[in-house]
């Protein structure tokens, strides 16, 4: 059975696509173009999905792998969507030793989807980070521009239950 799959689907729109063939217009005879298509594409659907990738290979002749290669290497660009409420659990030090590892895992298992990656439905996405400055809080998380600090395994339901 094909694994279900846990991103979300793409919706670009017509506007979105049009703007990204004028970019790739503008740009693809520069050498060196990639690098700037990706960035501006990225600006233009806020990440750079598989279908987003195969119009610019299509319209480059730079071979998806390539095209792959280049996004999976630099951490400027991201495969999946942001969500909704963006939650980011902090593994620097101060709070990896008081557990955030278990925080972080707990919450890939409650939404069902690994770090980096959205929940199917656009609501929350799961991103580790480091140092964000509340070490005192450690272990700390943030959900948008919200922190939650000192937190346990058992808080988890209760803060996500405030974003239902
Ligand atoms: S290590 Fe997590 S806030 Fe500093």
């Amino acid at each position: 059975m094909a694994a279900k799959k846990k991103t979300v689907p793409f919706s670009g729109t017509k506007e979105q696509e049009e703007e990204l063939m004028k970019v790739i217009d503008e740009l693809k005879d520069e050498k060196g173009a990639l690098m700037p298509i990706l960035q501006k594409a990225q600006d233009i659907y806020g990440y750079l999905p598989y279908e987003v990738q195969k119009m610019i290979s299509d319209q480059t002749g730079i071979p998806m792998e390539k095209i792959y290669g280049v996004t999976t290497f630099y951490s400027q660009f991201t495969l999946n969507p942001k969500g909704k409420y963006r939650i980011s659990v902090c593994l620097g030090t101060a709070c990896y030793v008081k557990g955030s590892g278990e925080i972080y895992n707990a919450l890939m298992e409650k939404l069902g989807i690994e770090g980096g990656e959205c929940t199917p439905d656009g609501k929350f996405s799961l991103d580790a980070c480091r140092c964000v400055g509340a070490c005192g809080l450690a272990p700390v998380m943030m959900i948008n521009d919200e922190v939650y600090g000192r937190l346990t395994v058992d808080d988890i339901d209760g803060i996500l239950a405030k974003y239902e």
